[in-house]
């Protein structure tokens, strides 16, 4: 029903979310709440700039305008070979598989993923929630599935679980859990995101990753509608799995 959404509903005023429902012009929108025609909640309102909250129900001549589309985070199934940069040059980018109507300015990804890793990627154009799901502290797990090449140690699960030393940091990576699949199979969740962290790790243990896909953040799996390369609206309820807010 509304197809242009371009910010938070819950900082959208009443005669933009009207317009973008109806069809109707600004001056058509007007018009109705002036002549008592939107209810907000069930009530009349005539004040163009009231702040609609996510649970606010508008209607118009008594026809429900519908959920309050929330466009303000996506989510995608990233495929292989798209780089999550504004800047790459030699690959294509993320932001070239935004459906029209979902593009956004300030459009970033959640935390990134390499070129030829896939998998559940998140977009945001909210600096704010982009801060909670990357924040240490939240200890917010990511789940990647792995597969490499090479033979890891009897103690690997121990080692990722006591907290491994990789390249290039001072510090041990936060305790992993690793769990070992099968022959040149494993999953590892991880609460912070270093740099090439899962590749990092699984070198340090003496592999090679060879295919990697992230299948979980928070709660939330990557979504069973979403084939690669497309993205889409979260929803509510996959707001809440995630766990940021
Ligand atoms: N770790 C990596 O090495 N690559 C990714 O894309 C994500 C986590």
């Amino acid at each position: 029903m509304c197809e242009h959404a371009a910010m938070p509903l819950d900082q959208e005023m009443l005669d933009r979310f009207v317009v973008r429902c109806t069809g109707l012009s600004w001056a058509e929108a007007h018009n109705a709440m002036h002549h008592k025609r939107v209810a907000v909640n069930g009530h009349m309102c005539q004040k163009y700039h009231r702040r609609l909250r996510p649970d606010d129900r508008v209607a118009v001549d008594g026809v429900d305008l519908g959920d309050p589309p929330d466009r303000s985070i996506l989510v995608c199934h990233k495929p292989v070979g798209l780089a999550c940069s504004h800047a790459e040059q030699d690959a294509p980018l993320i932001y070239g598989i935004v459906p029209q109507h979902l593009r956004h300015p300030d459009l970033n990804t959640v935390g990134r993923l390499d070129r030829n890793t896939s998998g559940l990627l998140l977009l945001t154009f909210d600096g704010k929630y982009l801060v909670r799901v990357a924040a240490p502290e939240r200890k917010l797990r990511k789940r990647y599935r792995i597969g490499y090449s090479g033979e890891l140690p009897p103690d690997a699960v121990e080692r990722c679980a006591a907290g491994l030393m990789i390249d290039g940091f001072d510090t041990p990576c936060r305790p992993a859990p690793l769990v070992l699949e099968g022959p040149g199979r494993a999953s590892l969740e991880l609460a912070e995101g270093r740099h090439h962290q899962v590749k990092r790790m699984i070198a340090a243990l003496g592999g090679k990753v060879v295919a990697l896909h992230r299948d979980r953040i928070g709660g939330l799996d990557l979504p069973a509608d979403l084939a690669p390369g497309e993205m889409r609206p979260l929803t509510r309820d996959e707001r809440s799995a995630v766990g940021a807010d």
